[in-house]
């Protein structure tokens, strides 16, 4: 099996959404659901620049009346969302991802979280909220208003110390304001500072790969994200073959090494932190409730995962962004385009989830809510056989092998029915 078929961050991916018809109300959505521990999600589908690899759903060189426009969009959305989830509801956490969240400027930022604190009740002195920022946007004005609100994570897409790297990954950037961003993060002291790193760049070599490394770990950050490199259709870039499937399996063991020998702890094939490190940004992703704010955010439930369209090509992009700005508040009370999660995908999810973890799945905790032991409902033995998985009168989890792995062990765990929407998916 091919070690990097893909990266399972929420299951079912996107792709197997579609088109709700007919568009169920938000009220109903949300009528019966557990609402007192949601996750708040803010996309902001904005870049200074657009990566050869990256097909996050955003767009470069928005003007600041597009931005306006978007952040009264966001209000709107906001304002209907409230007023559709019931009484009681409380988030647990927070995140702005994007794009580039610190695309917008300090006092767009104060009025998206102004947003979020008024229109959703989220106070961001209680609840913890993480934000992803880029180096050229990382600006000490910027930094200070998130600060200044109680943000807990700041989370920097580096991916290489190496400028030349950076430009072979068609990503405009330099070592000098890498450093000068981090030195700013720092300054602001934030309780958490992520790097990100890519590893699998054309031209990137063990050496090389330690110097990045190295250069993140100079900042001490309380978390390191390492992703191997996924070039897809509709990005910049083209590689393929064997041969950089066992480079990037090499440089992942060499990154995880390093890591672990600098006191860091595995918490999943990509993530690595510091042991002590405040997790309060995370929630219980198997169980909890997501509302998500934006045009590329997903929100969740029990029964239904929602968004509004998705797309990567960049026509398709910036029209659905002139689509979304445009919405009046009725088109906000509804979901949109989806998936319906039953019973088998509801556990099919919680396994996923739990098992792309190094703690794995507690077994006690997927029969106090499913009611049957996880192996049964799902027999891992070829993974067993492969020695990705092992399973104990507690725990069934990845073996240090299987984590590798990962990206091969998530989509081969996907429902029939998710590959087959995925599948026929028309990208653009
Ligand atoms: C939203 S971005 C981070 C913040 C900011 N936009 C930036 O690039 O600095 C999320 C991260 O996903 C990773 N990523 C995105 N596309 C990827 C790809 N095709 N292959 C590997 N990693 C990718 C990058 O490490 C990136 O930093
Ligand atoms: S990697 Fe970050 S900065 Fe680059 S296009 Fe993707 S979201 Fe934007």
């Amino acid at each position: 099996m091919r070690p990097y078929e893909g990266y399972v961050y929420a299951y079912p991916h996107k792709t197997a959404y579609r088109p709700l018809d007919p568009r169920p109300p938000l009220k109903e959505v949300w009528t019966g659901e557990r609402t007192d521990a949601l996750f708040l999600y803010l996309h902001v589908p904005f870049c200074e620049m657009r990566c050869g690899f990256c097909n996050l759903f955003t767009r470069t060189g928005a003007p600041g009346e597009l931005v306006a426009a978007y952040l009264d969009a966001l209000r709107r959305q906001a304002d209907v969302t409230r007023e559709a989830l019931p009484s009681g509801t409380r988030f647990a956490a927070a995140a702005i991802g994007g794009g580039t969240p610190t695309y917008l400027e300090a006092a767009e930022l104060a009025r998206l979280l102004d947003l979020a604190e008024q229109a959703m009740g989220a106070d961001f002195s209680v609840v913890p909220l993480a934000i992803e920022t880029s180096p050229a946007t990382a600006t000490p004005d910027r930094l200070a208003v998130l600060a200044g609100r109680g943000t807990r994570r700041v989370s920097i897409g580096v991916q290489s110390f190496i400028d030349a790297e950076a430009r072979a990954a068609l990503r405009p950037q330099r070592r000098a304001e890498v450093e000068t961003a981090l030195a700013a993060i720092r300054e602001a002291a934030f309780p958490t500072l992520n790097i990100d790193l890519i590893y699998g760049i054309d031209g990137q070599t063990p050496d090389s790969w330690r110097h990045s490394l190295d250069a993140a770990l100079a900042w001490r950050p309380e978390e390191i994200y390492l992703y191997p490199l996924y070039v897809r259709p509709l990005t910049g870039l083209d590689r393929h073959g064997r041969a950089w499937d066992d480079q990037r399996l090499s440089l992942y063991r060499q990154g995880r090494d390093h890591l672990l020998a600098a006191g860091y702890e595995q918490v999943s094939m990509r993530m690595f932190r510091l042991p002590g490190t405040d997790a309060g940004t995370e929630y219980s992703c198997q169980h909890d409730g997501m509302v998500g704010l934006g045009c590329g955010a997903r929100s969740y439930t029990t029964r239904l995962h929602y968004s509004f369209e998705y797309a990567v090509g960049v026509r398709h992009v910036r029209a659905i962004i002139d689509e979304f700005v445009a919405l009046p508040r009725a088109e906000f009370a509804f979901a949109n385009t989806g998936f319906a999660l039953d019973d088998a995908e509801r556990r099919r999810r919680h396994l996923i989830q739990s098992l792309l973890q190094a703690d794995g799945l507690d077994r006690a905790a997927y029969k106090e809510r499913f009611g049957t032991d996880v192996l049964a409902d799902f027999p891992l033995d070829a993974f067993a056989e492969r020695g990705w998985v092992e399973d104990d009168a507690t725990h069934v989890r990845l073996t240090p092998h299987g984590l590798a792995y990962s990206d091969a062990i998530g989509p081969a765990l996907f429902s029939g029915r998710v590959h087959a929407l995925m599948d026929t998916y028309d990208a653009r």
